[in-house]
């Protein structure tokens, strides 16, 4: 199924989407959020990770690995981080064998998945990840309780669900993971960090 993004938006609007992000000297709050969450990890696979922003802040130490299903994200991100993995894929349907990464990465990404999608994402994100699952978003601070179903974009072509907790928090333990933190530091902005129990 094409990815509801290339269908909305030019390589150009893409492009200036995520290319300042070379010019920024420091991660923003969130992104700062995230990598101090990820300390310790050797090995991490940013999911849905549009232009991959994060792997400047990356040590080069840390294996990153890079996937998203759309065509013009992954070709935007491997022009801003030449010869990094950065690999065009669904996020329900990973490549990668059981327990392959230390770490995991959902950053805005289970907010844009219809609701069977959600769960295949979050079973996909546990399984590849031996120790640690990381979710942000930036509408989870908003439901305690339903997860509410939004579209949003040109002509509403993508879901921006609003994600309920519970719903979340059950469907990561189900995987085998429990919310060991939620940080909620940085306004408007949730990040979950999720270990193998
Ligand atoms: C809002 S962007 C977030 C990008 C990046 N994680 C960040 O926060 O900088 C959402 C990204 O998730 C990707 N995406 C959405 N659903 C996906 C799926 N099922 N499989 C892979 N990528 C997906 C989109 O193509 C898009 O690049």
């Amino acid at each position: 199924m094409a990815n509801e993004w290339d269908e909305a938006w030019t390589d150009e609007y893409i492009f200036n989407i995520w290319s300042p992000c070379l010019q920024w000297e420091n991660p923003d709050p969130e992104r700062q959020v995230i990598l101090e969450k990820m300390k310790g990890m050797n090995s991490i696979l940013d999911i849905g990770c549009g232009g991959a922003v994060l792997r400047r802040w990356v040590p080069d130490s840390v294996l990153y690995v890079g996937v998203d299903n759309s065509k013009k994200m992954v070709k935007c991100a491997q022009l801003l981080f030449p010869g990094v993995s950065i690999l065009e894929w669904p996020a329900h349907e990973l490549p990668f064998v059981d327990r392959l990464f230390e770490c995991s990465l959902l950053k805005h990404v289970l907010e844009h998945q219809s609701l069977s999608r959600f769960d295949d994402v979050i079973r996909q994100a546990t399984r590849v990840s031996d120790k640690r699952v990381i979710i942000s978003s930036f509408n989870l601070p908003f439901a305690e309780n339903e997860t509410v179903i939004h579209m949003a974009g040109p002509n509403d072509c993508f879901y921006n669900n609003i994600l309920g907790e519970k719903f979340l928090e059950t469907t990561i333990g189900k995987y085998g993971f429990g919310v060991i933190e939620k940080d909620n530091s940085v306004p408007n902005r949730s990040t979950w960090v999720c270990d193998r129990v």
